[in-house]
């Protein structure tokens, strides 16, 4: 069965034009190679109510499997992804951010940086990554082949 995924850039210079977006192509890229469907790559400026309202429509809507956000999990005043995926989560699943963050420090301390989290909303998985296309493709690496079996427990049909 296609596991259909749908990327969210977050981020305020490319959605006011002043930066083209290169972190959700990057990322949609990576998704299609691993065999999934991206049905969509989105934008938004780093503003909580816009980043809920997508991700709603995102899951609540299209019902995609795999909601990914990039960008805005640092700790700028304007970084504001963690807190707008937290308040749409029904569950956490604390442990991809952290397997995220143990392959990520074997390649740059900055890597603490990030404040990701990621989460179940309905029959959905959503998972931030941080905003460079290097950041979240790698942190995307570190989880990647085991979202399909994530899949299959989030949707009901065991190990
Ligand atoms: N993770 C990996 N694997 N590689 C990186 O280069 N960059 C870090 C971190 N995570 C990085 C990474 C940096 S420099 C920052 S500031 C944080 O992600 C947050 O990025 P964001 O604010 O663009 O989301």
């Amino acid at each position: 069965m296609t596991i259909t995924a749908a990327v969210l850039t977050v981020s305020d210079r490319c959605s006011r034009g002043e930066a083209q977006d290169q972190s959700g192509p990057a990322v949609a890229a990576a998704l299609t190679e691993a065999g999934f469907e991206v049905v969509e790559i989105g934008l938004v400026p780093d503003e909580v109510e816009a980043i809920q309202k997508e991700l709603v429509r995102f899951t609540d809507e299209q019902n995609v499997d795999l909601v990914f956000t990039t960008g805005g999990t640092g700790l700028s005043p304007r970084d504001v992804t963690p807190e707008a995926t937290a308040a749409v989560l029904e569950r956490e699943t604390p442990f991809f951010p952290q397997a995220m963050l143990v392959y990520s420090l074997q390649i740059t301390p900055n890597a603490m940086l990030s404040r990701m989290k990621a989460g179940i909303r309905g029959r959905s998985l959503i998972l931030n990554l941080p905003g460079s296309p290097k950041a979240a493709t790698e942190n995307l690496a570190a989880v990647i082949d085991t979202l399909p079996h994530a899949l299959k427990m989030l949707h009901g049909e065991g190990h």
